[in-house]
């Protein structure tokens, strides 16, 4: 039996509680951690213990932090106070850690965060981010690649000096009991069990909620900015597809008039796949370079299926054996890509196969757990980076090299998929997809997601009948990616007849909608502020909506007592797609919902009236014709395509509409680049701020560098004068 060194890692290793370490011994050569030094305006870090050897998420980063965009953010002091642990207030909530499918408060919570292919209750997940925001105004991000277990108001300390009152649950008949009887009575702080020698805390704070993940984006390098075909529409062939029957997908979308602008090849692309060789399969695709070419004619983007094990029938095996780790995963080898090397040994064979030919991006598969198939926590690496630390990490190592080390320095934008992710991602334009399925599970994934520079991608694969399909559509393409993932089920979106109408005006709904989701894109990449996001963030509403918890006592229901109110920050069936508009999907056969909606006027997005204000409002498929039920905030202009096209490249030169909700009518902006360089990252770009004067619209050039990209704009006002 061989021996893993797992036991002397454990010995060696520093055990901490509660944030301050508390070794096998000695304690006292740690400093304290309430040293925070300011990085810049709302950001500051502090350290405990040795971090000489820290593997810090933060220099996996796709760019280094935006100090310029943070110093011209107000400075807001970290007044918090760290000793042993992070102290909390009683009415205090915690909120985040990343892709989570369950729920984003995380109050009362022990959170385990893992790379794992996933975990419906929390926790071990494919992007399980050790970030989270307070309602008390900061947000701390533990900094270090190592798997963390937090404590999140539970567990109370003997010595607390607010422990909660003790409370006789069962008392005699003759006596009242003393108050509620709560079976996890809440705790006075955050701590976390860490094993490592040492940690990097980061603290945020901001303005608000938004402004406090908005800075732990641009602490991150800026969210990511796709190119515009990668928020056009996508759809992933069937596992085992030719290339003959690709481009006959193609020419069905097209006789369907469904909008489409990437493919997505699936394993069967490739020689050998799981594990892979990343070439071609010759009987399959005789031609890459004219098949990818004939596509980009036709205004078509091809993304590749990868996994990183790599089969002893790859052109690079030789090469990449004595540059991978100690165990085979679906008996690949697993390179180890914290070795220059190692990466330039895969990348020379992608550029040359690959990039060359024109492909766009890489579907990165298989690099989050179980685990039972990834390499065991014992497995060693060439680089002498720990097991633990490449599994944290491996997701953000793939990430780093094609974005970084392919794509931006050809000077091209990717748009790509990853299943693995962890902190300081932001900047990476890598979606995150899953093989869960659960509709609720996805939706609560958009929220979740934007609370730490997470894309989140809800794909549709297949449903059960055609209002499930509707339903699905609906929130794929109200997401940061719109994409059907027919791999396995085969379907396609005119599969169930009655649906293809409502499914096609959803899909040209979305491309309607580019000119507005690009220029929120840009916001995230310039100012961190995230494109879709939860209504935590929705400015102002996490403050306002203070409505008291009730907790209360029923033995079928809750007998814990542990029901709190639902309040609309923490309503996951509800989300902000760019600025103005909040979506109310549907969830799996839904016809009909309930929409808490905001203080504020909102109004309806397709016919412009009024829907309500601070109240409690019904929707149903009938009266959105089978459309998302969409409601926009008083006085938004929203920015769309006048017609909607079937490929992102027909945007150039289209027209622009627009569309003005309510009376008391704000600016909106509007952004254009050449859609594929990086040339925006010099400043190449424009940016108009419109508005409406006098009932005419007006345009502000905040920035003008390149061409115009639209021909033109005209207002169209949603709401009649006398509405209100
Ligand atoms: C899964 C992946 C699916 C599909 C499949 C192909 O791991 O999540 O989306 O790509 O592999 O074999």
């Amino acid at each position: 039996m061989r021996l893993p060194f797992i036991t002397s890692l454990l010995s060696a290793a520093i055990t901490a509680t509660s944030l301050c370490a508390a070794p096998d011994g000695d304690i006292s050569d740690l400093k304290p951690i309430n040293d925070w030094k300011k990085l810049a305006n709302g950001v500051y870090v502090a350290s405990l213990g040795e971090t000489d050897k820290l593997y810090r998420y933060s220099d996996l980063a796709g760019a280094p932090p935006k100090l310029k965009a943070l110093n011209a953010l107000p400075d807001v002091p970290l007044t918090k106070a760290l000793e042993n642990d992070i102290p909390t207030e009683p009415d205090e909530k915690i909120y985040g850690y990343g892709l989570q499918f369950d729920k984003t408060m995380r109050s009362g919570k022990v959170i385990e965060l893992k790379v794992d292919h996933y975990s419906k209750d929390g926790g071990s997940t494919h992007a399980p981010v050790p970030f989270f925001i307070s309602s008390k105004g900061y947000g701390v991000f533990f900094n270090t690649a190592a798997y963390l277990k937090i404590y999140n108001q539970v567990c109370n300390r003997k010595d607390s000096l607010s422990l909660p009152k003790e409370v006789d649950r069962n008392p005699p008949a003759d006596e009242k009991q003393a108050g509620p009887w709560l079976a996890v009575p809440p705790s006075d702080a955050v701590e976390a069990y860490i094993q490592g020698d040492g940690i990097e805390l980061v603290g945020f704070t901001g303005t608000n909620l938004q402004d406090i993940v908005a800075r732990y984006n641009l602490y991150s390098g800026g969210g990511a900015m796709p190119p515009l075909w990668g928020l056009g529409f996508w759809h992933r062939t069937p596992a085992k597809f030719s290339a003959a029957e690709t481009e006959q997908e193609i020419a069905d979308f097209k006789d369907h008039n469904i909008p489409l602008d990437v493919i997505g090849l699936e394993p069967g692309w490739q020689s050998k796949s799981y594990p892979c060789t990343f070439e071609w399969q010759e009987k399959r695709f005789p031609d890459p370079a004219a098949f990818t070419q004939k596509l980009l004619d036709d205004g078509i983007r091809l993304n590749l299926w990868v996994n990183p094990y790599i089969s002893k029938h790859a052109r690079i095996y030789e090469d990449m054996y004595p540059l991978s780790g100690s165990h085979t995963v679906w008996l690949g080898i697993a390179p180890d890509y914290m070795l220059p090397e190692a990466r330039k040994v895969l990348l020379d064979q992608h550029k040359t196969d690959h990039f060359d030919i024109g492909i766009s991006g890489y579907k990165i598969d298989e690099c989050d757990g179980y685990d039972f198939w990834l390499w065991p926590d014992h497995a060693t690496f060439p680089s002498g980076t720990p097991a633990e630390v490449m599994r944290q990490t491996y997701g953000m190592q793939l990430q780093r090299m094609i974005y970084k080390e392919l794509y931006q320095k050809n000077n091209r934008r990717t748009y790509s998929k990853v299943r693995a992710s962890n902190g300081a991602a932001s900047n990476y334009p890598f979606v995150i997809y899953s093989d869960s399925y659960g509709h609720d599970q996805y939706v609560t994934g958009i929220s979740a997601a934007s609370l730490s520079g997470i894309l989140w991608c809800p794909e549709i694969r297949s449903a059960k009948n055609s209002r499930e399909w509707i339903n699905r559509m609906h929130t794929t393409c109200l997401s940061p990616m719109a994409m059907l993932n027919a791999w396995a089920s085969e379907t396609k979106p005119w599969t169930y007849e009655d649906s293809t109408d409502a499914i096609r005006r959803t899909i040209q709904l979305r491309m309607q909608l580019l000119p507005y989701l690009y220029t929120a894109f840009a916001r995230y990449n310039q100012e961190g502020i995230p494109p879709v996001r939860s209504m935590l963030l929705e400015t102002g509403e996490a403050e306002a909506q203070t409505k008291s918890q009730t907790r209360k006592l029923d033995s079928e229901e809750d007998p814990y007592g542990d029901g709190f109110h639902q309040k609309i920050t923490e309503d996951n069936t509800l989300y902000m797609f760019g600025p103005d508009i909040l979506v109310a999907p549907f969830i799996n056969t839904q016809t009909e919902r309930k929409v808490n909606l905001p203080t504020g006027n909102w109004y309806n997005f397709y016919s412009g009236k009024l829907a309500g204000n601070g109240t409690t409002i019904i929707v149903t498929a009938e009266q959105t014709n089978d459309m998302p039920p969409l409601f926009v905030k008083e006085g938004s202009l929203i920015p769309m395509l006048k017609d909607p096209v079937n490929r992102t490249r027909d945007m150039q030169g289209a027209a622009i509409e627009i569309r003005q909700y309510g009376t008391k009518v704000r600016t909106c902006q509007l952004y254009e680049d050449d859609t594929t360089s990086f040339s925006y990252l010099e400043g190449e770009y424009n940016l108009y701020e419109f508005s409406v004067e006098n009932g005419e619209l007006t345009q502000e050039k905040l920035q003008q560098d390149v061409e115009p990209f639209y021909s033109g704009y005209e207002l169209r006002k949603m709401t009649e004068d006398d509405a209100e």
